[in-house]
């Protein structure tokens, strides 16, 4: 679909010939316009829904590797969205001008990562590297999608910033962990090098529509088994917590990051705590399953707390987030419900 529509890389955009992309203007200037990598992810999708709705430009980047067309299918025709096949550990080349690169690109559920280790470590080094540098060649803004797995399994919680984690960098995790540490160490070095305007968000478990049913993470996994009547899977005694932050309060922090003077890493997600087997049953209870919750042997290097210290996009940002978990799973629940049913009528 989007192969006929948008545009390969190399080939003449609107904006690069000088026309007017249509949508409003920005600040009453110009319109802004923004590259991001991994746009047909979860939350890359819905990074994009919202930088439109505020009138920018938006060229997304992604080789679909975990992303999928039905993220952004509602963009097709967009006058001001475009996709672009390619993969961001090879060179990128964007014509015309850019305001934004935020790269978002890399493989994120621990399924996906275990199963594309390689491909993990490549697009938080070269692909950082890459994106780095379209930004400083177009004097771009940059905006980097960290992770709060840079803390590894943590000997302190809540987790502030200036934690410096507990990693395991050798274990089957090091390879997603130590790609965004490098990418962090990257994205700091271009900084002070060069002098770029950069920013980092580190994110905690973000949760919503479009998340994949099968992508292994803790809620669409309960979900799809609790949906087709298998036992729920809960790893280790399910003491250990975590933390979930609906997608819109989210996105919301980090557009306002992105308009900050900040250049050290900010937490954004929700610090409010609950245990994974206290999440199963919630899960289990608002979608009415009777299946039973079996306990599996705990993934090497699992960690055990996971919950953001905020106080500083509190701060700074002045942004917390506002979406309840009750509110918020009934949001994703519909979506699941509706996404299960499509399949189950194909
Ligand atoms: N979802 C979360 O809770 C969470 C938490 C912490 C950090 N993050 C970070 O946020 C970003 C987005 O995560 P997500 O949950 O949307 O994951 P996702 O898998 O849904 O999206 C990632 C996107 O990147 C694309 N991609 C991967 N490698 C690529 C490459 N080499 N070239 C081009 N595109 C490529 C994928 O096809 C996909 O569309 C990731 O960088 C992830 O590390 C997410």
């Amino acid at each position: 679909m989007f192969g006929r529509e948008g545009f390969e890389l190399g080939e003449k955009t609107e904006h690069a010939r000088g026309k007017s992309i249509g949508g409003h203007a920005y600040d009453g200037a110009k319109t802004m316009r923004a590259v991001i990598s991994g746009g047909a992810g979860f939350l890359g999708s819905h990074l994009c829904d919202y930088l439109l709705e505020r009138g920018w430009e938006v060229l997304s980047i992604d080789n679909l590797v975990t992303g999928a067309e039905a993220n952004i299918r509602h963009l097709a025709g967009h006058p001001r969205f475009r996709l672009v096949r390619h993969d961001v550990t090879k060179f990128i080349d964007v014509p015309g001008p850019v305001d934004y690169v935020l790269h978002f690109a890399s493989p994120a559920s621990p399924v996906d990562y275990l199963k594309l280790p390689i491909q993990t470590l490549k697009v938080g080094a070269l692909g950082t590297h890459n994106t780095l540098g379209l930004a400083l060649a177009k004097k771009a803004k940059y905006f980097l999608a960290s992770t709060s797995e840079c803390y590894g399994d943590p000997n302190v919680s809540p987790q502030p910033e200036t934690y410096w984690g507990n990693v395991n960098p050798i274990g089957p995790r090091g390879v997603y962990d130590e790609a965004k540490r490098f990418a962090e160490a990257m994205v700091m070095a271009y900084h002070r090098a060069h002098g770029l305007d950069t920013h980092i968000v580190r994110i905690f478990n973000t949760y919503g529509p479009r998340m994949r049913l099968n992508d292994g993470r803790a809620l669409p996994n309960f979900v799809h088994q609790a949906l087709t009547g298998q036992p729920i899977t809960v790893y280790g005694t399910g003491k250990q917590t975590r933390s979930f932050c609906y997608v819109s309060d989210l996105i919301e922090g980090i557009y306002r990051l992105m308009q900050s003077d900040e250049h050290e890493p900010t937490n954004i997600g929700n610090p409010q705590e609950i245990t994974i087997l206290e999440f199963a049953e919630r899960i289990r209870a608002l979608l009415g399953a009777t299946t039973p919750i079996v306990f599996e042997p705990l993934p090497q290097d699992d960690p055990k707390q996971r919950c953001p210290d905020i106080s500083k996009a509190r701060r700074l940002l002045h942004w917390e987030p506002k979406v309840s978990l009750e509110e918020g799973l009934q949001l994703t629940l519909e979506f699941f419900k509706k996404q299960f049913a499509e399949t189950q009528a194909r």
